[in-house]
């Protein structure tokens, strides 16, 4: 099985091109099941949860083909066809791969009537239920059994508008009911919804689509059905996860990279932190321009939450820095209730962390030693390899299927800005 290998203490000079966000990528293939026109989808990051999805939307009956991608800072081009004859089943064994899966649920509600779908179950990041998903669509007039293990959803008279509040933003189930939504029929109103702008990407693929919805980017956004949805071409948004990660690794390891294609507004709560720790972040007519002198980071506090706050999936990333930084930081966890994992992996690299329920203090350290690490999940992974390059010495980081599923070329975006990571054997 693959490994990373690190060599830590090179600084970082060069530019990192931004791929297409995997988080809007993955919700946008499911939207085309919405329309019997042919879709196509550019800027499509290479990595396996997209394989995943399109694995899933083939056995649905979707053609998918893909070209181009194939060089570093290229986005591939994937032509998606859903035609008439889909079929409403998706299989225990694609969904437990890959929990975005149950992102299909809304648009074959909508357009056929009916879906089955395995239950995604837990994950190592937490519980993740989808009881909003199902209270949401319930709502909107569906009739929901669960049976061995899936969700068995029917509709025969199409989804109905409605009001419906989410007892917390959730990202799956706003996005999930605005596909349903935008082929029921009359109004439905979503409160306390996402406002990510993955959530915001998909939103905007539907109105080109002929979808009407407005509120985009605000915690109320309102759908009026139409009949049918057009095929487009439609350009997915720049990934601010892996953005943001190539950030933080520039705090980290130190010296200058621009952040080709990222986008300021989409990570303003990661480039406050960054400034406040000590970093340099400027926009620059091409992304984003990271900078960090040879001082030691700062100690700053980070509390996660719903967009505009910290995001979750940047929490292990800024731990790794805080890990090494001048004083103590207190990070607080407050959207998925077992994200620590990585914690163990860093502290067997000489990190001074202490979990208790939600908040992890982190004393920062003059220096971590590298070692062989594993994680659970992908941004905890890419901590490791971020911790890694700060690090005495070397770090292998094993179970890089985490890593391949939410980075594409993580080891070529490195070594182009002069940083020692390798894949092996
Ligand atoms: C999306 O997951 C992302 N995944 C996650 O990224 C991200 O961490 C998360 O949003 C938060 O930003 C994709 O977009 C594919 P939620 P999602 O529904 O939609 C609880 C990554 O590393 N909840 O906003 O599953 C839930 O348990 C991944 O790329 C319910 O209780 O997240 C969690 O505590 C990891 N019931 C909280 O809400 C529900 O029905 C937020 O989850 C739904 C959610």
């Amino acid at each position: 099985m693959d490994k990373i290998r690190v060599i830590g203490g090179s600084r970082l000079k060069g530019e990192i091109p931004i791929s297409g966000a995997k988080n809007a990528a993955l919700k946008l293939m499911a939207a085309t099941l919405l329309t019997d026109q042919p879709m196509t989808l550019t800027n499509m990051p290479n990595l396996a949860d997209v394989a995943f999805m399109a694995d899933l939307l083939r056995g649905l009956g979707v053609s998918v083909r893909s070209e181009g991608g194939n060089r570093l800072g290229e986005g591939a081009r994937y032509r998606l066809h859903a035609g008439t004859a889909v079929h409403t089943t998706a299989e225990y064994d694609v969904v437990r791969k890959m929990r975005a899966s149950f992102q299909v649920l809304g648009p074959l509600l909508a357009r056929h009537g009916k879906a089955k779908i395995s239950l995604p179950g837990g994950c190592a990041i937490g519980a993740r239920p989808v009881d909003f998903h199902i209270k949401g669509f319930e709502a909107m007039g569906a009739r929901i059994d669960l049976a061995d293990g899936y969700v068995i959803a029917s509709a025969p008279a199409g989804l109905k508008g409605t009001t419906f509040e989410f007892p917390f933003a959730s990202v799956g189930a706003t996005e999930n009911l605005m596909t349903g939504a935008v082929l029921a029929k009359g109004r439905t109103v979503l409160k306390n919804a996402a406002r990510e702008p993955e959530t915001q990407d998909l939103g905007h693929c539907l109105i080109e689509m002929g979808a009407k919805i407005s509120g985009l980017g605000t915690s109320e956004i309102v759908i009026d059905g139409v009949e049918a949805l057009n095929g487009v071409t439609y350009a997915v948004m720049p990934d601010r996860i892996e953005a943001g990660t190539y950030a933080i690794a520039t705090a980290i390891a130190g010296g200058e990279v621009e952040l080709v294609g990222a986008q300021a507004s989409a990570i303003g709560a990661l480039i406050a932190l960054l400034r406040q720790a000590g970093t340099e972040v400027q926009e620059t007519n091409r992304g984003l321009s990271v900078h960090r002198n040879g001082v030691c980071p700062t100690a700053v506090d980070v509390n996660t939450g719903v967009f505009p706050a910290f995001p979750t999936d940047l929490q292990a990333q800024f731990m790794a820095l805080m890990a090494t930084a001048d004083g103590t930081s207190h990070i607080r966890e407050t959207v998925f209730e077992n994200r620590f994992m990585h914690v163990p992996e860093l502290l067997r690299m000489g990190a001074d962390i202490k979990v208790e329920g939600d908040l992890a203090t982190v004393r920062g350290v003059p220096r971590l030693k590298g070692a062989p690490v594993m994680a659970t999940d992908l941004r905890a992974s890419v901590s490791l390899v971020l911790a890694a390059l700060a690090a005495e010495g070397e770090t292998i980081v094993n179970r890089v299927y985490h890593l391949d599923r939410g980075f594409e070329r993580l080891e070529e975006k490195f070594s182009a800005v002069g940083a020692q990571v390798e894949r092996i054997q």
